[in-house]
């Protein structure tokens, strides 16, 4: 299979990765073998620089499944967590070479199949990586699969995706991944915290989606999250916030045929905004 751009919500972007070993489906070997003493060490560096930014911002649940994935001091191997992972809720992890097809992306998520990039980043690319690599799907998550409720919205978006596909929503599907799994707020009674995994995977969003005076934080709101645009080449400009997982599992479980149609008969809303009728979640104080 040779290496195709794949649109990746409104980006497009040719992706890095070997895809000339991979079945038709994406999934390929993991080679744990290939990983270098380099490699290992690298990740367990970026773990480290991690988990010291997540107490009091990462969600509970999120915090509780890390130690599932044994990931501390090595690259670990996905068979192995994936012991843990189908005990917990029937998903596994299954290797890809790095970004794939919106289609494939899909079925392997209504059959409650998560890929994960085989590759590394380079050193240099520490804090900051354009792509999803191993350590972000990885840590950033794996380890809310092991939230039943989370785990089954997560098998609803791929079954979503693939009954949207012929209605023009991609891009409507596209925002609703990129704001709740990406760059999610939960609301808990010790104050927001974060369960989005590009923000629990990164450096330096963790601090800015919680505390940031520039960034706004909106309740969570369907209609209004799938009409609204999103960066991806800086730190969010806007975050929603859900109560709780079963929320996001009922709020999203409605035919959403309907509302396509509204969320695109309506403008869209830009990064940032603040629509009249909404509260601007204040900068929680308890973690500055
Ligand atoms: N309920 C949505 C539909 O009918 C499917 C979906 C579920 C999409 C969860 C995203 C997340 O299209
Ligand atoms: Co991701």
């Amino acid at each position: 299979m040779s290496s195709v751009p794949v649109t990746y919500g409104e980006a497009s972007i040719t992706p890095r990765g070997d895809y000339a070993h991979c079945d038709a489906d994406y999934t390929c070997a993991q080679q744990w073998a290939r990983y270098t003493p380099q490699e290992h060490e690298l990740f367990a560096r970026l773990y480290a620089r991690q988990m010291a930014l997540l107490p009091g911002r990462a969600c509970e649940e999120f915090v509780r499944a890390l130690p599932h994935l044994q990931a501390r001091s090595s690259i670990p191997r996905f068979d192995d967590i994936n012991v843990r992972l189908k005990a917990a809720t029937d998903w596994e992890i299954v290797a890809v070479p790095g970004l794939i097809p919106e289609a494939a992306f899909f079925s392997l998520l209504a059959a409650r199949r998560f890929p994960v990039t085989v590759w590394l980043r380079k050193p240099e690319e520490f804090d900051y990586i354009v792509e999803p690599d191993l350590f972000h799907d990885l840590f950033g998550h794996v380890p809310l699969l092991f939230e039943p409720r989370f785990a089954d919205y997560m098998q609803a978006f791929g079954a979503g995706g693939l009954k949207a596909q012929g209605q023009h929503a991609l891009q409507f599907l596209a925002r609703l991944y990129w704001y709740t799994v990406e760059f999610g707020l939960i609301r808990t009674p010790q104050g927001l915290r974060i369960y989005g995994a590009g923000i629990l995977s990164s450096g330096g969003e963790v601090e800015h989606s919680l505390h940031s005076p520039q960034t706004r934080r909106v309740r969570f709101d369907l209609l209004r999250l799938l009409r609204s645009r999103y960066r991806i080449d800086s730190y969010q400009a806007t975050y929603f916030i859900i109560d709780n997982f079963q929320q996001l599992f009922d709020a999203t479980a409605p035919d959403f045929t309907p509302l396509y149609d509204q969320a695109a008969a309506l403008p869209e809303i830009e990064a940032g905004a603040l629509l009249p009728d909404e509260v601007d979640e204040k900068v929680s104080a308890e973690t500055v």
